[in-house]
């Protein structure tokens, strides 16, 4: 195995898009960011030296970081945030973990453009398990704002869910050709007749899943999440911020330009970006005709709230083969997921954006989460330091009601704290993730961190668990770190507790995760004892 060093500066550096140029936050003066590349089994050690104004912090988004929560990256849970001028080293080591990842800036709304590849290919000598084409492709999904990210933070969170709207989708940065002024950095991806090449897909929008396909070409899932899967053939793909998708794709069409296209799967009742972003796959034989250059083949997409589509694709991922899920629960948790409203105190702040008075807001279990802003939350833990969380997430809802309907407010007023829910290290835990259909019926990607889980089950309505428990899939349910939580419906997921630490779990959208839409496990091997995770290292920022 190999340690790979790298150095990543992050920087402000004027970008060019749909017209203006604005000064963006990168890293090495890269958008996106720089691609890892390594092999399982091996470590990496990456210094973060914060030339920014804004505090920093950097998660490896799907990576285990077992016993070692110092490098997972989320500010204020795991680690206080890189000050500007601030250096701090992430090191960590690949352990058991084989496919596509990614990398992102996990504090206020830097992930916008602060993202790249995270690439884990096999042991040397050892195969995957479907015959691996010569050449792979990468194509990052993502969201450009015509504005700097930061300002659509605060403006988000003055009016909830509407102005989060970006101006553009991108793929590998660029919106393409049916956006303006970006037909020259359409990204081209050259083909020869007959080849096939693995592409690797992130999702790596801020707020948004999106619907993905290739004009006339049929892909094959091979894996998702760094976890392989059964193959199986699709014209398109819906992917949630946060997700992985790997596919061959074979050029076996007549050669032509065909697009490869992007647009958003949205259910919720809400403004969003309706647009559409383009890259070229180009068969080299078509390309050297001169003077020529035909339109590129179209393909068709499903309309943005084609949830049976959405629905249908995520529910074909599945194992490869038999897997080892964990029965006999010790920790059955049921958790909702979605928006809520609150009163104001000040109904003349520009922040009362909801009906009669109310602010938006979100949560889980009715509980909004805060972000410690004096320590972070695993550092606190660690040192015995008082006040900065309490372990009293509750295991259900306060209030059972029927998530689907119209609910009445009175039964649904989030608290806000910063609330985590204690599990023994070792315990084999289900969680139930139910959409409370509250302000909006939504989709929501939720991401655990530190862990990838066992996706069981889902559906539409309220989980009914003497119903649906009995049709959960424990032959070959795919392993994944984010799953959609259907829109009016539930997804049951299922792991076993076995990362000491502080995780946090939230919704990937982030104007969700900023409404307070998260909450963190603390996982220890009995009171206050975390003796197996790796000490703290000396450069750890102090907040
Ligand atoms: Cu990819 Cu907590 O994030």
């Amino acid at each position: 195995a190999e340690t790979h060093y790298h150095e990543f500066v992050v920087q402000a550096k004027p970008v060019k898009r749909l017209c203006r140029t604005h000064n963006t936050i990168t890293v090495n003066g890269q958008f996106p960011g720089p691609t890892l590349e390594v092999r399982n089994g091996d470590s990496l050690v990456i210094k973060v030296v914060n030339s920014a104004q804004y505090n920093v912090t950097l998660h490896w988004h799907g990576i285990r970081q077992l016993r070692n929560p110092w490098a997972d990256g989320p500010s204020y849970v795991t680690q206080c945030p890189i000050q500007p001028g601030a250096t701090y080293t992430y090191r960590f080591t690949i352990i058991d973990q084989e496919g596509t990842l990614w990398w992102h800036a996990h504090s206020n709304w830097l992930r916008a453009t602060v993202y790249g590849a995270l690439i884990i290919h096999p042991r040397l000598g050892s195969p995957y398990p479907f015959s691996m084409p010569k050449r792979e492709i990468t194509a990052l999904l993502g969201e450009w704002f015509d504005r700097n990210p930061m300002d659509v933070l605060r403006l988000a969170m003055f009016t909830g869910g509407a102005p989060n709207v970006s101006d553009a989708y991108t793929i590998n940065g660029q919106p393409g050709d049916l956006y303006r002024c970006s037909s020259q950095g359409t990204v081209r991806f050259p083909i020869d007749s007959g080849e096939t090449i693995l592409l690797r897909l992130v999702n790596s929008a801020l707020n948004q899943e999106l619907f993905f396909a290739i004009a006339n070409h049929k892909l094959t899932v091979v894996g998702a999440d760094a976890s392989y899967t059964k193959p199986f053939t699709t014209r398109v793909i819906m992917i949630g911020p946060g997700q992985t998708t790997d596919v061959l794709l074979t050029a076996d069409q007549p050669p032509a330009r065909y697009y490869i296209a992007a647009r958003a799967y949205n259910t919720a009742n809400a403004p969003f970006d309706n647009t559409t972003t383009t890259a070229i796959l180009e068969y080299k034989s078509a390309s050297c005709k001169k003077g020529q250059a035909s339109k590129p083949i179209f393909p068709s997409l499903p309309g943005f709230n084609d949830t049976a589509t959405a629905t249908a694709f995520t529910a074909g991922i599945k194992s490869p083969s038999r897997v080892k899920v964990p029965t006999n629960i010790d920790d059955n948790l049921f958790f909702t997921v979605g928006l809520g409203l609150i009163n104001c105190t000040n109904p003349n702040s520009p922040r009362c954006q909801g009906p009669n008075g109310t602010r938006f807001t979100a949560s889980m279990n009715n509980v909004s989460f805060v972000l410690p802003r004096a320590n972070s939350i695993m550092q606190a833990y660690y040192r015995g330091v008082n006040g900065i969380f309490t372990t009293d997430f509750p295991p259900v809802p306060p209030v059972q009601f029927d998530y689907t309907g119209n609910v009445p407010r009175g039964l649904w007023t989030p608290r806000r704290g910063t609330k985590l829910y204690k599990l023994k290290y070792g315990s084999i835990v289900q969680i139930v993730l139910q959409d409370t259909s509250i302000v909006t019926t939504e989709d929501h990607p939720m991401h655990l961190h530190g862990y990838h889980f066992y996706v069981v089950g889902s559906g539409f309505g309220n989980f009914n668990p003497a119903r649906d428990t009995a049709n959960f899939n424990l032959i070959d349910p795919p392993q994944r770190n984010t799953i959609g939580t259907p829109p009016g419906g539930w997804v049951a997921i299922r792991f076993v507790a076995d990362n000491p630490g502080v995780w946090l779990m939230h919704c990937h959208l982030d104007a969700h995760l900023s409404l307070g839409l998260a909450m963190a496990f603390l996982v220890e091997n009995g009171v206050g004892e975390l003796q197996s995770v790796i000490p703290p290292p000396p450069d750890l920022p102090r907040c």
